[in-house]
């Protein structure tokens, strides 16, 4: 099969359509939004390029994404009963089917591994190595998902009845693997699903579409919506063909929803702020490492990345862990996913506001021990940071910033650790570190959170074994978890049958 982008560069050689090459660039894209006037940005863009010029992948996705475009409200509704009726369709296969479907999805993704982490590279910021696991979990949640569908057919006494519409609303820090993981939901549990990709992830959206109709998805059940503008959002989530909503985002995109529609059945996970709790017991180095790469691993921008570490006791006062902290978060080569090298990308956007503020000023009492810098015109490359001194009940403590800063507080015991890793408002992920089992049966008794890590990094869950989802604001709605056993249960009504006698 001949490369549409092969087509294309013939003719721009050929001097017909540089203008139309220009064109393909998405002016949603951060990269491309300032690319003219910034050198780090344009060099971004010119990568980007490359790859669309390499990759058929890549005009897959701009192409995805200009198709995509919802200028109106008529042509939403049109393409919301098209969706309603190809998900008639769907859902009078067999759930065997349907998994067959799924896992010709995972063999195109893992098929299109490398075009994947660059899309995400390019557009989201990502290093290869985050953007990789990601494309593993998307696998993960295909085959899963697949292997799932067949329990909601074997329930006797009830009939599983799968939401019509399901509307994906992923975030753009996980622009693969979380879209991936909602659609193929719904797609196991029988529904359709409308995805609307954050608008920082429009080119990684439109990938996965891609790949997924040309997997067999039919095209209608799978409408790849771009709801730039307010207004077309909430016709798209108060229409009643929509049954059921996947968000993951803020808690208060969260809030909105729900005012546009009370009754609006949701799953959403949202904000964070965690903490990992070093005791005297642990395997230092390990925590080290761990510490580093769950704040530190896509620039901190990750609901579950741990924002604070809280240190007990004697390692409060230990010299040498605070030398290994510090060594390790100096050491990290931050850059551009294009050098190959890069343990830490950029952020989104230029920081304003919260995160800032974050990366700028201290509180009382709190003071540097590495302080971060941003490293080019750009204002998206910041080193990390790390702040010491956090009091309990500080801005810092309680606050979700979501980029590379990580604060430490010192408690006395491992009870009041707990009770400072339980403040927040939050509950998503939480860590420990200890050998001891006394101390992690204790933990795991009094800790709040939806996702709790012993002796491990606290982002990166796994689907199966650690099924995803928060407590307290980090959640809205029912409460299950993505990739575990009852996550498509939530995805529709269940009908009580006649039981044969
Ligand atoms: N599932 C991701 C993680 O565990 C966050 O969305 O890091």
């Amino acid at each position: 099969r001949r490369h549409r982008s092969q087509d294309r560069l013939d003719e721009a050689e050929a001097g017909k359509s540089v203008k139309a090459d220009e064109r393909e660039v998405d002016p949603n894209t951060p990269f491309a939004n300032t690319a003219d006037s910034d050198p780090a940005l344009a060099k971004n863009l010119e990568w980007a390029r490359q790859i669309a010029a390499k990759f058929e992948i890549s005009q897959i996705g701009v192409k995805g994404w200009k198709d995509a475009i919802v200028p109106d409200e008529a042509k939403l509704d049109r393409i919301l009963s098209a969706a309603g009726a190809a998900q008639v369709a769907w859902a009078q296969r067999s759930a065997t089917e349907r998994a067959e479907v799924l896992l010709r999805v995972a063999e195109n993704l893992e098929a299109h591994r490398s075009e994947l982490i660059e899309v995400a590279g390019a557009e989201c910021g990502k290093t290869i190595d985050q953007a990789d696991v990601e494309v593993s979990e998307a696998i993960d949640f295909a085959k899963y998902y697949a292997a799932s569908a067949k329990t909601l057919e074997s329930l006797p006494g009830v009939k599983f009845k799968p939401a019509k519409i399901t509307a994906i609303v992923p975030p753009w820090n996980f622009p693969l693997a979380i879209p991936a993981g909602g659609i193929l939901a719904a797609l196991a549990a029988g529904s359709a699903a409308a995805f609307k990709p954050a608008r920082e992830a429009g080119r990684c959206g439109a990938v996965i579409a891609e790949l997924m109709w040309e997997a067999g998805v039919p095209k209608d059940l799978l409408p790849l919506l771009n709801l730039a503008e307010r207004e077309l959002g909430k016709q798209f989530l108060t229409d009643d063909r929509v049954e059921r909503v996947i968000l993951t985002g803020s808690s208060d995109t969260a809030r909105l929803f729900r005012s546009w529609r009370p009754d609006l059945q949701i799953l959403a996970e949202t904000s964070g702020k965690n903490a990992i709790i070093v005791t005297p017991n642990a395997d230092l180095d390990l925590a080290v490492k761990d510490v580093v790469n769950s704040a530190f691993g896509h620039a901190g921008q990750k609901c579950s990345a741990a924002s604070l570490v809280i240190l007990v006791g004697s390692v409060g006062t230990s010299k040498r862990f605070a030398r290994q902290l510090v060594d390790a978060v100096r050491s990290l080569h931050v850059s551009y996913p294009w050098d190959l090298a890069a343990e830490m990308g950029p952020v989104i956007k230029a920081p304003t506001g919260k995160l800032l503020r974050g990366l700028t000023q201290l509180e009382p009492g709190q003071h540097w021990v590495v302080e971060p810098k941003q490293l080019d015109e750009s204002g998206k490359l910041w080193s990390p940071g790390v702040r010491v001194g956090v009091e309990p009940g500080s801005e810092y403590h309680l606050t979700e910033y979501f980029g590379p800063i990580l604060g430490v507080m010192r408690a006395e015991t491992l009870e009041q650790a707990i009770e400072w890793q339980n403040a927040t408002e939050f509950g998503l992920t939480a860590g420990l570190h200890s050998l001891d089992a006394e101390e992690i049966n204790y933990w795991l008794n009094n800790v709040d959170a939806g996702n709790l890590y012993v002796n491990r990094g606290i982002t990166g869950a796994i689907v199966q074994r650690q099924p995803f989802g928060g407590w307290k604001r980090s959640a809205i709605g029912s409460g299950t978890k993505a990739g575990g056993p009852s996550y498509l249960f939530a995805l529709g009504d269940w009908e009580a049958q006649d039981l044969p006698h």
